[in-house]
């Protein structure tokens, strides 16, 4: 049997989002248009809309529909730092690099801050640079990743937005991996930004959505035709917002909390029962009850990988959009993790078709790689 135990990188698609797809392709026209046609293509795009507000707990006016959530938190950093003459960025070091590349693309200086040894962000640090830019009467952007992609450690965002909200500096979330895992609650919360992306929920690749309130708008970095309220132009895609509005309601049936923790659980104990020596890293600390990111000490993940891979197990070595390049995780560098163990990480994460078969398969082919790689350490 395969697994696939890397939905972290992306989610199966969910059978009504592929369903609301299809219907959609089999209609003709731009949405912009006022014939029956195009208002038909409206009314799918304003009906997708509400459901993604609502599983986000926005209002529809603030969800702008974008190309990816690379491109909504892109929008929200580099579009931000211009509209709020905003002084300096601020990100923390295990952020996805839709945030850190950002920041860069701002061209005004961005100030990293640090993790512990768990990955959560030094708070304190944050608030030092608060603190200093009230002084100078500088703005801040502040942005971070609620949810780590790599290692499923939660960052405290209640204690970020009690800092940053009530102060006129700009807060950003990148909250893809925490979209319908937590209550993003975005309305009534104290950010001013949010991304969002359809794939990681079973939704289709290549549709996201930037949550923006009406006091942060943004400058537009593709304003074009004036689509999304003129905040983002280019004839929408109605294929792939109708397949982010039904993944919406159909990821809150399919995926239970409750049930991929206890299979989480069960990965975890059965991890450490064949390989005693295995670290997991961020497990001092709270994470997202989908990822488990450890290491073999002396097991290099592209050897894992690549063993797992031709047992038809998918498993990743941290985030996506790097793991086909070998080196080490910037995550679990930030988190002070040796280079040598780095080089060992692997990440596996479940989501709404995982099943307990799939950990079976798994361990029948990971006890292979690690008896070989005992006996080779042993011959060693
Ligand atoms: C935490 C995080 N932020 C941003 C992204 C980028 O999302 P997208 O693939 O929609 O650009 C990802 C996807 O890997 C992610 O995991």
């Amino acid at each position: 049997m395969s697994a696939y135990l890397d939905h972290n990188a992306s989610a199966p698609l969910l059978p009504r989002a592929r369903e609301a797809m299809v219907a959609a392709l089999a209609m003709t026209g731009n949405p912009s248009s006022v014939h029956r046609p195009g208002r038909a293509l409206r009314a799918l795009i304003d009906a997708a809309r509400d459901k993604v507000a609502k599983a986000a707990g926005a209002e529809a006016k603030q969800v702008v529909f974008t190309g990816s959530a690379t491109e909504a938190i892109t929008q929200a950093i580099v579009g931000g730092v211009k509209a709020f003459a905003i002084d300096r960025v601020i990100v923390c070091a295990t952020d996805h690099a839709a945030t850190l590349k950002a920041a860069e693309a701002t061209g005004v200086s961005v100030r990293v801050v640090g993790v512990d040894k768990d990955g959560l962000i030094d708070i304190e640090a944050l608030g030092r640079h608060i603190e200093t830019a009230n002084l100078a009467g500088e703005k801040l952007l502040v942005a971070f990743s609620w949810v780590n992609n790599e290692t499923g450690v939660i960052q405290p965002r209640g204690r970020i937005e009690a800092m940053v909200g009530p102060t006129p500096h700009i807060l950003v979330i990148d909250a893809v991996q925490a979209f319908g895992k937590r209550d993003l609650d975005f309305a009534a919360s104290a950010t001013d930004m949010m991304a969002i992306s359809a794939h990681k929920i079973g939704g289709p690749a290549g549709i996201g959505a930037l949550l923006v309130k009406g006091h942060a708008d943004t400058v537009r970095l593709v304003p074009g035709g004036g689509q999304e309220q003129g905040r983002r132009g280019g004839t929408e895609s109605a294929a792939l917002i109708a397949g982010f509005g039904a993944a919406c309601e159909g990821f809150n049936e399919a995926f239970s909390v409750e049930r991929i923790g206890e299979l989480v659980e069960q990965f975890e104990e059965r991890l450490l029962m064949v390989a005693p020596d295995a670290v997991i890293f961020g497990r001092e600390t709270e994470r997202i009850g989908t990822t488990v990111n450890f290491a073999v000490p002396g097991l290099k993940n592209t050897v894992a990988m690549m063993s797992l891979d031709l047992a038809g197990i998918a498993v990743s070595s941290g985030s996506a959009c790097s793991s086909g390049k070998v080196g080490r995780s910037h995550v679990l560098s930030a988190m002070g993790v040796a280079p040598e163990l780095g080089e060992c990480g692997l990440r596996v994460s479940f989501g709404w078709s995982s099943i307990a078969e799939e950990i079976d398969a798994f361990f029948k082919a990971y006890e292979t790689v690690l008896s070989r790689h005992r006996q080779k350490g042993a011959a060693a």
